[in-house]
């Protein structure tokens, strides 16, 4: 290998997938399925922050998935904001910045509320910045970014856009793209996730359900993440 393919990690980003077939396997509702697996977040963030790993994207809500029944819609939300605010001391005391991305206004009120909040308390944090996807999809994202982008220039010609100017409108302005994107679940997809910042991302699709993956895991992908070469298109 080269020097200069050998890869460096700044960013992990993982689609937490599994919360219903861990409950289905295990006798148990699917809402309690996203309540362990909504447990099971604070053990990963704190793995990747002990390995000074700057940045941490979560998927826990996408924008397709508001189709789900009412009552699972309505019981994750209330867990998100459960889990919002019983986490906020910790995120303090271990210096994490959350960010929110995603589209805030279509959440409840009280949701969005406790988001802002969090993303107050802990806007000067120095240490881990845990990105929360929630409500997010990439599609959208773009779409958004693009619609910024002409509303905010009068007069634009199509080929005055460039590629920093999308990328400055996405919710992950300012955030390197995503190293490595894990997916829990056994799924092999992406599910609208990062679109745009997963162009030179590696994958890792561990069978492992959410609810069940462990630091071990994480490592797991991260030693495999090493012994991978990124060419970026060249040699
Ligand atoms: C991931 O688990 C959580 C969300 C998408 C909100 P799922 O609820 O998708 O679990 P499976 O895929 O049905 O097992
Ligand atoms: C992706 O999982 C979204 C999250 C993990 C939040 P889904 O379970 O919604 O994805 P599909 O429907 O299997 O593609
Ligand atoms: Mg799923």
């Amino acid at each position: 290998m080269t020097p200069q393919n050998i890869p460096t990690i700044s960013h992990i980003a993982i689609i937490m997938d599994g919360n219903g077939r861990w409950a289905s396997i295990n006798g148990l509702s699917r809402n309690k399925g996203h309540e362990k697996g909504t447990e099971n977040i604070q053990s990963i963030v704190q793995r990747v922050s002990e390995l000074k790993i700057k940045f941490l994207t979560i998927f826990a809500f996408s924008t397709e998935n508001w189709s789900r029944p009412k009552l699972e819609v309505s019981n994750l939300m209330n867990l998100l904001f459960d889990s919002i605010n019983k986490q906020l001391d910790y995120l303090i005391n271990e210096n994490i910045r959350v960010i929110h991305i995603g589209e805030k206004s279509s959440l409840p009120s009280h949701l969005q509320k406790a988001i802002y909040q969090c993303e107050q308390s802990t806007k000067n944090n120095t240490g881990l910045t845990l990105n929360v996807a929630l409500n997010y999809g990439g599609r959208s994202e773009i779409l958004n970014s693009i619609r910024k982008i002409v509303s905010n220039n009068n007069n634009l010609s199509p080929n005055q856009i460039s590629f920093e100017d999308i990328e400055e409108n996405l919710y992950t302005s300012g955030i390197p793209d995503p190293d490595l994107i894990i997916r829990t679940g056994g799924e092999k997809r992406i599910s609208n996730f990062l679109l745009w910042q997963s162009a030179y991302s590696e994958y890792f699709f561990s069978d492992v359900l959410w609810p069940d993956f462990t630091s071990q895991d994480i490592d797991k992908a991260i030693d495999t993440y090493f012994s991978r070469q990124r060419r970026f298109g060249k040699v």
